[in-house]
């Protein structure tokens, strides 16, 4: 089968097209004929040398795929030959076949193309298992999301919103808190001529919101807190800021507030079948009505792994980028 490797650790050009043996499904497994898989930053953390794939996992980058099951393992049960169907993986997406637990395959909601299929697990486990599971969101409460217009944080909005919840948005341009804000967030700020902790306190008559999901950490840490209303917490999921920081922890008991954070990938397949079963009970009847529609900013041929991470390096993308397979 035609995949990407990771030929040396470094810029988006070290990806390469390669030949590799079709994997087989082992217990519990299918094999899926991959028709798009989606990018994600971590994506470019690996291609970097920064994040290793767990152990097990398939060394070829890609932790999101769509298509068509070709194969079952032993003892798959509730999965046929032929399902149109996407999954989370640990690795292996950016080929033509690709290895996926049983426990984290969705079926393909019928009004969504593959690619934009392709383009939900990674974002949707995380952003599920993140601000519903361990921020105990609520519906009626305000969640702050920074990189609105990011993967994570377009379905951030969508999540939360099906879910009852008002969101707000930190996005670094017009053009970024526009689209925010027609995906259906309450607010966005443009923390470049703004002060998001001063507007998200005058976007929640002062109280603040309930969950921060942040992506950024490092000086951000202690403005989250100052954002954050009494009983807040706070979810850390990436460092794009850097992972120190130093903080004034008062507000901290004052406010009663909880800090957590968590990374998805090398959780046990039971743990991602457990957000499976909620996101296919909460969302799955959306996106299957069409009254959720993920956004996708832009899809690459298989080949052009390496441009498809050289937009998502610029920035400039607002929603997924995806490979079509
Ligand atoms: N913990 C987990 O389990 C988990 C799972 C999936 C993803 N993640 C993490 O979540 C983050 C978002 O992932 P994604 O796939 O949604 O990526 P993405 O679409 O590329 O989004 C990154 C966003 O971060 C914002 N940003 C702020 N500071 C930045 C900086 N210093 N450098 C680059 N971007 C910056 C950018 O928005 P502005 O231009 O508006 O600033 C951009 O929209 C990544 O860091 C990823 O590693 C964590």
């Amino acid at each position: 089968m035609q995949a990407i490797e990771i030929a040396e650790f470094g810029d988006p050009e070290v990806l390469q097209p390669v030949e590799r043996k079709t994997p087989r499904p082992g217990p519990g497994e299918v094999l899926i004929r991959v028709r798009a898989a989606g990018i994600n930053r971590p994506d470019l953390l690996q291609r970097k040398g920064l994040y290793a794939a767990p152990p097990g996992a398939s060394d070829i980058p890609g932790l999101e795929v769509a298509g068509i099951i070709e194969k079952l393992g032993a003892g798959v049960s509730g999965l046929e030959t032929g399902n149109a169907v996407c999954a989370l993986v640990a690795g292996g997406g950016y080929a033509e076949y690709c290895v996926a637990p049983q426990e984290t395959v969705l079926p393909k909601p019928e009004p969504l193309s593959f690619e934009a299929a392709a383009g939900l697990p990674e974002t949707y486990f995380t952003v599920w298992s993140n601000v519903f599971d361990r921020a105990r969101f609520e519906p009626g409460e305000t969640l702050l999301v920074h990189g609105g217009s990011s993967g994570i944080g377009s379905t951030a909005i969508l999540l939360v919103k099906a879910m009852g919840g008002r969101v707000i948005v930190t996005a670094g341009t017009p053009e970024k808190c526009a689209f925010c804000l027609e995906l259906g967030a309450d607010a966005a700020i443009n923390y470049k001529d703004q002060d998001f902790v001063a507007e998200t306190l005058a976007h929640t008559e002062g109280k603040g919101a309930d969950v921060v999901l942040d992506m950024v950490a490092g000086p951000y840490i202690e403005r989250d807190i100052a954002c954050l209303a009494e009983d807040g917490r706070l979810v850390i999921i990436a460092f794009l800021g850097g992972a120190r920081a130093e903080l004034n922890l008062g507000p901290v008991m004052i406010k009663r507030l909880t800090i957590t954070g968590s990374t998805l990938r090398a959780r046990p397949n039971a743990f991602k079948g457990q957000i499976a079963g909620r996101l296919k009970k909460h969302i799955w009847p959306l996106l299957a009505a069409g009254r959720c529609r993920p956004p996708v900013d832009s899809v690459f041929g298989l080949a052009e792994a390496a441009k498809a991470h050289a937009r998502m390096e610029q920035g400039d993308h607002m929603g997924k980028i995806i490979l079509k397979v």
